[in-house]
């Protein structure tokens, strides 16, 4: 079944299903993409992002957690479906669990945010786990227990989890292959992502894919 995963840089991806265009943290400078979802991991201006431009647009339907959506619905975007850490539920195209992160999640004019989040998403038969903004925390060990076929995390450094926690991330969660992001947008989340890739598939059964900004690959 059709399973294709885009990269727009930082991280923004899209997946698109047989049925759905899925924007996931659409930080795109105001390039236009179409979507039929949105998700939103935080409320961080590289994250939640174009979403309010690309909803009106398009009218795709977001998804974040409550207080993001709440936000979202006095921004004029109604179209919207809340949920929160440890939720799922199953959208008509894949399962969208909320996973935690530890991170903030204020939103651009300073209100609260919520909690930030991951998201673990179920479509076509395969498990993706994108960690979202978060540093390393144990518990990937039992996001893993659910058999991740593609893990996506951030590598950047200093706001996120860096490459040698990553790396230990990597080993925790036990994916089939993964994906960096979250480094080379700024100054100070400046990496190698093949310097790490190579580590990654030198120490662990993972491999390890660094996708170039606009590029697709098959899930
Ligand atoms: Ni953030
Ligand atoms: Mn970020």
């Amino acid at each position: 079944m059709l399973l294709k995963l885009t990269w727009f840089g930082h991280s923004c991806f899209l997946l698109e299903t047989a049925s759905a265009r899925v924007l996931i943290d659409p930080f795109l400078g105001g390039r236009e993409v179409a979507a039929d979802y949105i998700l939103v991991s935080h409320g961080h201006g590289d994250h939640l992002g174009d979403t309010v431009a690309v909803a009106r647009r398009t009218g795709a339907t977001v998804v974040a957690n409550f207080e993001i959506t709440s936000w979202l619905a006095k921004q004029g975007i109604k179209k919207t479906h809340a949920q929160h850490i440890g939720g799922g539920f199953d959208h008509p195209w894949g399962r969208v669990k909320l996973t935690i992160a530890h991170h903030g999640s204020s939103l651009p004019d300073g209100s609260y945010g919520g909690n930030p989040c991951g998201f673990l998403l179920s479509a076509a038969g395969k498990k993706i786990y994108f960690a979202g903004d978060t540093g390393l925390f144990y518990d990937m060990k039992l996001i893993g227990e659910e058999g991740i076929d593609l893990a996506i995390l951030p590598i950047g450094d200093n706001y996120t989890m860096g490459p040698a926690d990553a790396l230990r991330a990597v080993k925790l969660i036990g994916p089939g292959r993964v994906v960096p992001c979250h480094y080379d947008t700024f100054k100070v989340i400046r990496q190698d992502p093949h310097a790490w890739a190579a580590e990654v598939e030198r120490t662990t059964g993972a491999r390890a894919t660094v996708m170039a900004p606009g590029e697709t690959i098959d899930i």
